[in-house]
């Protein structure tokens, strides 16, 4: 395939790394930044792929001019402005980029959840118009607090990664099973209604989450609540949010979005049209507002453009690595070796060595660069144990690895020796593999949380 076939329009200026590195890669590419969505429909049949923020929707009818298209590229995380179904109906790949804005996600979620409990905004808005009010401004703590994610995606799990510092329990609720990790606990709906203290939505907009969060939803939860909403603000009924924090139950809210949002998230409305509900959020003191920017850093604006021109050379050119290359193990994740007798061995270590050990062995903690906390275990196993088979050696190994499934698919590749299936448990995952000499290792994605 010859790159220079694939031409490429963009309609919104992005980061300019993005026309330098798909120039280089050899696609043909046009700006078009000023155009009505009708004078583009009218080319469009003439480009293989689009590359789009939000300045219009990509409906059927513009699907249906674009008759060549191969791609639509979203340089933004969600999708909702462009028919999708009909898409793919088309076989047009979808390509979108959360993985660059995942990060600013996160952090400007807990800003936002920071400054509310903190009393931020407001402290300073009296300070600049001469007030000292020391007991007003009396602000709350995260630690202890329960806090409740909707929506366990690319932006929750960002937002649950940035309070694994905090002492906080982290619930998590998706449609999706199976979604919850170290750093949140996937639970239902009702018990992340009844436990939470915060309440983060991340969920896509879609016609099952518009206004979601209404009076009935709000209702549902057993305590008083903050509310923070980076997703998308028609999942939001403002005027049921205005009413919940005039009756206490929103304790506060940190809104990135507002349903009156245009589509292009460009404009609010014409100034003389504020709803009531809007003014009751301009009004109040306990309300955080940011104009849907809680993805839009300097460093996303790089990262997005990033992402996108990777997955397109990936689709043209095959598949290429998208990140860094991750590390495949991270630490000593366990000893373990056969003994005659384990628990006269236990005793000995306890004693000599002073080894905190129980049924299993011992655990010792650490912290990994990043910080976070990690458990090595020590394990004396009987000496007719099963466990180190095929292996005939005397002890095996445990390595820590950051992403099992993914580690696996490599093995596969590279023709490791994979023993047995992978399983899956409330401490983690766990595989198998022999090395060069037939040694046994255990390889293990951690919860470590378990063992504390
Ligand atoms: N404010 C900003 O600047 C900004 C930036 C990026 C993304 N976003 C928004 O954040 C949201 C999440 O983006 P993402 O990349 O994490 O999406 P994602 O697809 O990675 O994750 C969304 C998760 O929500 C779950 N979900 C869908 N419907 C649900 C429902 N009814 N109840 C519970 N869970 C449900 C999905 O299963 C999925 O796991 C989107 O609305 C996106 O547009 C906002």
């Amino acid at each position: 395939m010859n790159p220079a076939t694939i031409k490429i329009l963009h309609i919104d200026s992005n980061n300019p790394i993005m026309m330098e590195q798909l120039q280089e890669a050899g696609f043909t590419n046009h700006e078009d930044f000023k155009s009505s969505k009708e004078a583009i429909e009218e080319k469009i049949h003439d480009y293989h792929g689009i590359i789009i923020r939000s300045r219009f929707n990509i409906d059927r009818t513009f699907l249906d001019k674009g008759k060549n298209l191969q791609f639509i590229a979203r340089v933004g995380a969600g999708l909702e402005s462009i028919d999708t179904d009909y898409a793919k109906s088309k076989n047009i790949k979808l390509i979108a980029a959360p993985e660059g804005n995942r990060n600013a996600v996160g952090e400007h979620s807990l800003g936002m959840l920071l400054s509310l409990f903190n009393k931020l905004n407001q402290a300073d808005k009296e300070i600049r118009a001469g007030h000292w009010n020391r007991e007003k401004n009396r602000g709350h703590e995260l630690d202890g607090k329960t806090v409740g994610i909707i929506g366990y995606g690319n932006m929750g799990k960002s937002f649950a990664k940035k309070l694994r510092g905090f002492d906080v329990k982290v619930l998590c609720y998706d449609i999706k099973k199976n979604v919850g990790d170290d750093n949140a606990k996937q639970v239902s709906l009702e018990e992340l209604q009844q436990k939470s203290d915060v309440l983060s939505l991340h969920i896509p907009w879609t016609s099952e989450t518009d206004k979601l969060v209404d009076t009935k939803y709000i209702n549902a939860f057993s305590k008083p609540f903050w509310l923070i909403n980076t997703s998308r603000g028609k999942n939001v009924v403002t005027a049921d949010l205005a009413e919940a924090l005039k009756s206490g139950k929103i304790l506060g809210a940190g809104l990135d979005v507002l349903e009156y949002e245009k589509l292009s998230f460009e404009t609010l409305f014409e100034a003389d049209s504020i709803p009531d509900a809007f003014q009751y959020l301009l009004d109040s003191e306990n309300v955080i507002l940011s104009p849907h920017i809680a993805g839009w850093t300097f460093e996303s604006h790089v990262k997005l453009s990033q992402v996108i021109v990777h997955k397109i050379k990936a689709h043209y050119f095959g598949e290429i690595q998208l990140e860094k290359e991750e590390k495949r193990v991270t630490g000593i994740g366990g000893f373990f070796f056969k003994s005659e007798n384990p628990s006269e061995l236990k005793n000995w270590y306890k004693k000599h060595l002073n080894l905190n050990t129980d049924d299993y062995g011992c655990t010792f903690w650490w912290k990994n660069e990043k910080g976070e906390r990690c458990s090595t275990q020590w394990s004396p196993f009987k000496d007719d144990t099963k466990y180190f088979e095929p292996s005939e050696k005397q002890f095996m190994q445990n390595f820590r690895v950051e992403n099992l499934e993914k580690l696996l698919e490599k093995f596969k590749e590279e023709k490791v020796q994979v023993i047995g299936e992978m399983e899956s448990h409330d401490y983690g995952k766990f595989a198998w593999i022999l090395d060069l000499e037939g040694n046994k290792i255990e390889l293990w994605e951690p919860i470590d949380s378990v063992f504390e």
